[in-house]
């Protein structure tokens, strides 16, 4: 028999359990909403499936004073919450059993030369090896105390173990920021111990544009400007700021969706095949394709890109406020809740295609997906009269709410009439396998527990992101007022003329 030794990870966490080394995670900052909203319930299904080591514990580390019976508490009122487990549920408590409480100021060393001692003893006594993943769950504003205090404290590094980093987004506030923090985190940890994380990239159907575009021969030879009239992605969420209008402001739309989780799915969507699936030939196509990214230039900006900022409206019949009225919002902020952009790759694959790119909160629904519009036939033998509707093909890698792929293309219609109307070709997620895909977060943190960088950034590739947004960052700092659009509605005005001056139009989802 054939024994086919497989490292590609994509694969093997289809077909095996992958797990990862005894090991201790310490959540800094675990007392904020990720811990019990993402951290917790994805660590707690990863409990459940056995994909956890045998010898696992968690550290909270905090600020605040609680103890570890506090601390527990806190966590299962939160899978309660978010993971939907019963009161006294038996495995839920034997998951908070591996919790431990230590409480600490980030910005002083002492507290982080006891967690030291804390690691040391448990590893002493339990016989484990040193093995240690540091999770930044704090505000950014912490990122850079708390890394040269760990680094003060001996622990970059251990004699008898690895040592990682995972560093929540954002990853810097702007292009400096962003290579301050880089030459901060460079100095105390190697690249490899870094893990950058974008939960996006451990949504399954994200992945899945990778094994959609690479696994399959019939899409690749199409996928280019031969084929391609222009592409659209679209994050599109019905939520407001969510009582975050301090964190907001400092953000924005930009930042906090186009920065990151747009220019991934534009990337992944966009690069060339990489050699392997492996870390570095995957994120190397990466940074190749964003580095050929066209420069938005101050001459044309305003042709490319459109803000908005949501105004009072309603959305399935409730009213909601508008962002100047949110909470910790100034009265005259100029802060971006949508943007929609165009932008163009100067390389021979994508040279001349337009990529429409838009985000924003409050819109009617929450969707995000890329929709690549091909060209028409080149002659159409039919007639425009035989059409009931004129549609291009249109391929959607629907990531969610409705995790598939789908394709729409012209069909005739039954009867002797000889009528022509587009169709639609569906797969769901669901459907085809049964299941709704994992929460991205557990993805993600087995991933850095095993070792596995692919589906976490890298230095380069975010400066990289932060340099194609800058222009945008920096001209709308000079706008005194923004385009409104109703809470519950599509966008401003303006971003219908953005495509409409290229005889486009924006999908109706
Ligand atoms: C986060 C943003 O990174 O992503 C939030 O900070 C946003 O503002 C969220 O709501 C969207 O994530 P998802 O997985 O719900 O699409």
């Amino acid at each position: 028999m054939n024994t086919i030794i497989n490292d590609n990870p994509l694969r093997q966490g289809m077909r095996l359990k992958r797990l990862p080394q005894p090991c201790t995670l310490i959540i800094l900052g675990a007392t904020g909403d990720l811990t019990k909203r993402k951290l917790i319930p994805a660590l707690f299904s990863l409990f459940k499936q056995e994909l956890l080591p045998q010898q696992f514990r968690i550290i909270a580390f905090a600020r605040r004073p609680k103890t570890t019976a506090d601390f527990v508490a806190d966590m299962r009122q939160g899978l309660q919450e978010f993971a939907g487990i019963a009161v006294n549920d038996r495995q839920a408590e034997q998951f908070l059993a591996l919790l431990h409480y230590h409480q600490g100021d980030f910005t002083e060393i002492e507290p982080h030369r006891q967690l030291a001692g804390v690691l040391q003893r448990y590893e002493a006594e339990n016989g484990v090896p040193a093995n240690r993943l540091f999770y930044l769950a704090t505000p950014p504003s912490q990122y850079e105390a708390i890394v040269q205090n760990l680094g003060a404290a001996g622990l970059a590094n251990s004699n008898n173990g690895w040592t990682r980093i995972i560093i929540e987004k954002p990853f810097g506030h702007d292009l400096a920021s962003a290579m301050q923090l880089s030459g901060v985190v460079g100095g105390v940890f190697r690249e490899e111990q870094i893990y950058r994380i974008d939960h996006y990239l451990g949504k399954e159907t994200v992945q899945n544009i990778l094994v959609f575009r690479f696994a399959n021969g019939i899409f690749e030879p199409v996928w280019n400007r031969r084929y391609i009239d222009h592409v659209q992605i679209t994050v599109a969420e019905t939520l407001g700021v969510e009582g975050r209008g301090r964190f907001y402001e400092e953000t924005g739309i930009i930042r906090d969706i186009m920065q990151n989780h747009i220019l991934q799915l534009f990337s992944l969507f966009a690069m060339e095949p990489p050699a392997a699936f492996d870390a570095t030939a995957v994120r190397d196509e990466k940074v190749k394709v964003l580095k050929a990214v066209k420069p938005l230039s101050p001459e044309d900006i305003d042709r490319k890109i459109v803000y908005g900022q949501y105004a009072a409206g309603s959305l399935l019949g409730k009213d909601l406020s508008g962002y100047l009225q949110e909470e910790g919002v100034a009265p005259d902020s100029i802060t971006a809740t949508y943007i929609a952009m165009k932008l163009y790759i100067d390389n021979w694959r994508w040279a001349g295609v337009p990529f429409y790119l838009r985000a924003g909160k409050r819109l009617p629904k929450r969707v995000t997906e890329i929709a690549i519009q091909f060209r028409e036939a080149p002659l159409q033998i039919f007639g425009v009269a035989a059409r009931d509707e004129i549609a291009a093909n249109v391929l959607t890698l629907k990531i969610q709410p409705d995790e598939g792929i789908s394709l729409k293309f012209d069909s005739k219609v039954p009867g002797p009439g000889g009528n022509i109307r587009p169709v639609t070709m569906d797969f769901r997620y669901g459907t085809s396998f049964g299941e709704t895909p994992p929460d991205a977060y557990e993805r993600l943190l087995l991933d850095a527990m095993i070792g596995d960088s692919t589906l976490f950034t890298r230095a380069d590739e975010n400066e990289r992101a932060w340099e194609i947004i800058t222009p945008a960052l920096e001209h709308g700092q000079k706008l005194s007022v923004l385009p409104q659009y109703s809470a519950g509605s599509w966008g401003p005005a303006e971003a219908e003329e953005l495509l409409k001056r290229d005889r486009r139009a924006w999908r109706r989802l």
